[in-house]
This record gives structure tokens, sequence and C-alpha cells, in this order.
């Protein structure tokens, strides 16, 4: 089968499109014809050599992707799906199957969902790794309706589908955007928006003086943005920083590999989708052979809406 990977860790051009052997579902696993799989920060970061350490164990070429969409081929003994299931997927390269870049991963079968009613495999691929980290750092941060949320990044990925689940929580949303970005975050659904950059906690905390009670923050300033959160309040942060924190404030880790199995949260974000809280974001596809021209156009900033490679 045909898969975008790297060989050597390097730059956009290190991704190449290689023949690798047709993989097959094990017990409790299902199989994926993909045609479509996103680009996302973390794929930057395994094509760069980030995950060396994790991949130590394993043989080089590496597929990165953690998203996909396509239609089961194959279904492992015990796995409750069908060939043929239109279905979109948390994937794990790291993981003994490799990433989603290829024309079939296989996964657990509680990774997987049903595409939402409506959407085609290129929206509905953008839904489950960023989708579920966003339901994680809610999840983590625990607030109850009524309460403030400052999301950083809200333009993003990460931080759009924040905003948006946030407010189906009832919560009242603070987000970053910079000017081009204000109408789309306040179309997500943000109650105030504040400039996005250098200052943003103290602009924060000018907008809500108490300070927020939770942030999520997908900007990846992690400490710089304690000042806005409230004494008590918590942080998430994307990236494993571990603080120091100061006035009580938790600092909450997303790892949304935590979440590949939580099949029920993953089934909520398509029942969102098809219920309108959630908005797929598509800004560009790319065929397998163009993968390094995709991470080029990632790399250099200001995408909005997700990149999809498709197969
Ligand atoms: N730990 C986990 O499990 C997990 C899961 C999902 C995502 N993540 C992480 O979450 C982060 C966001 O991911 P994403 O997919 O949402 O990325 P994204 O779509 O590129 O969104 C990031 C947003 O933040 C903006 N931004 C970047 N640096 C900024 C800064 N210093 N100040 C203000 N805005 C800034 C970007 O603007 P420009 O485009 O203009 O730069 C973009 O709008 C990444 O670091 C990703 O690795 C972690």
């Amino acid at each position: 089968m045909k898969a975008v990977a790297v060989a050597v860790f390097g730059g956009p051009e290190a991704l190449g499109v290689v023949d690798l052997p047709e993989p097959h579902a094990g017990p409790g696993e299902v199989r994926i014809r993909v045609h479509a799989a996103t680009v996302n920060p973390t794929d930057i970061g395994l094509r760069a050599g980030m995950y060396r350490a994790r991949l130590a164990d394993r043989k080089p070429p590496y597929v990165p992707g953690m998203e996909a969409a396509g239609q089961i081929d194959e279904v492992g003994r015990g796995a409750d799906w069908q060939v043929g299931d239109r279905v979109l997927a948390i994937v794990l390269p790291t993981g003994p199957h490799g990433g989603a870049y290829a024309e079939q991963v296989v996964v657990p079968a509680d990774s997987v969902v049903q595409v939402p009613t409506g959407a085609d495999f290129v929206a509905a691929s953008t839904l489950p790794m960023n989708g579920l980290a966003a339901r994680q750092a809610l999840d983590k941060l625990a607030l109850q309706p009524g309460r403030t949320l400052g999301v950083l990044g809200a333009a993003g990925a990460f931080g759009g589908y924040v905003v948006q689940l946030a407010k189906a929580d009832g919560l009242r949303v603070v987000a970053d955007a910079s000017e081009a970005d204000e109408d789309l975050v306040r179309q997500l659904g943000a109650d105030i928006v504040v400039r996005r950059g250098e200052g943003i906690a103290q602009r924060i905390r000018d907008a809500v003086p108490e300070g927020v009670d939770g942030l999520a923050d997908g900007t990846l300033i992690d400490g710089d943005a304690l000042p806005a959160i409230r004494d008590g309040g918590g942080l998430a942060v994307v990236r494993g920083w571990e603080g120091p924190s100061e006035r009580g404030i938790t600092i909450h880790s997303v790892r949304v590999s935590d979440y590949a199995h939580h099949q029920a949260a993953l089934d909520r974000l398509r029942e969102q989708v098809e219920a309108g809280v959630l908005t797929l974001r598509v800004a560009r596809t790319f065929s397998s052979d163009q993968a390094a021209a995709a991470h080029r156009q990632f790399e250099a900033g200001g995408t909005r809406g997700r990149l999809v490679i498709e197969f």
C-alpha cells in the first residue's frame, strides 16, 4: 500500500511516498481504507524527529498522522464494525501500526466512530484528534456552567473546538484573536475577544478583572498565561509544561492519546457536529505526493481550517 513516510528526520522534503506491506486487523481492531488524513503540529514534530525516543524500537520509514477518515475494509475478531462502514478515527503514529498518512491504517475498534451525517471524508478527518484534545482540556478543567474560560489560539483547530465545546457546556468564553481572525472567533462563539500576542494575560485580566476560572492554551505560552487566571483556577497545557505554577493554580496536561479509546467522547463529538455545535473547517486538500507542500504551508503559519491529504 501507498503511504507518506519519513525515513530520515528532517524538513518537509523528508516526506516521501513509499510502498509498505498491507497491514491486517488483529483481534479488536479494524482496518480503514483511508481517504483523508489531516496535517497537525504533531506530524511536523514526528517528521522533524521530536518523537525519536518513542520510535527507537521501530524501523523507519515512519508514517505520521493522527486523524483519518475512510471506509472500513477489514474487521478483526470481536470488533463491532462492518466492511464498508464510513468512519473517522484517532490514530497513534508512535503505536504499533504507524500513522494515518497511508492508504490503509489499522486502529483499535474503539478509536473509531461513524462519519457525521452530511460530512464528507475530508471534513470528517478534521474532527477526532483536536476534538478529543479539546474535550479532554475541558474535562480536566471541570468548570461548572456559568464559569469563565480563557482560550488561546482560538482560531486554530484545538482552540476553535475548545471555544465551541465550552459554549455548549454553558461556559462564558474569553478568547484571543488577531484583528483578521476576530470575526471567525466570535462566530465560533467567544463572548469576549481580546487581541492575541504579547501581553495577552493582562488583556484578559482587563476584560475579566477577577481572572478567568480556567484557561486552555493552544499557543504554548504556558506560564505566561498564569496571570490571566484567578487564584485557585486551572491552566490546560498541550505540550507537557509542568510549572512552576502560582497562587494555587492547577496545571492540567492535555494528552489526547489518553482519550484514544474514549469512543463515547468521540461519538459525542460526532453528534455535536451533526447538531451544528462543532464546525468542521478545511482549508485545502493535497494529494499524497504533495504532502511535503502541505507541511510547508502548515509550517508557514496563518492557515485557518485544516490541511488534508487525500489518499
Ligand atoms: N497534547 C495533545 O494531546 C495535543 C492535542 C492536540 C493539539 N495539541 C497542540 O495544541 C497546539 C495547537 O494545535 P492546533 O492544531 O490548534 O494548531 P493551529 O491550528 O496551528 O492553531 C494554533 C493557533 O495559535 C496561533 N498562535 C501560535 N502561536 C501563537 C502565539 N504565540 N500567540 C498567539 N497566537 C498564536 C496560531 O496562529 P498562526 O497560524 O497565525 O501562527 C493558530 O491560530 C499545538 O501545539 C499542538 O501540538 C496537543
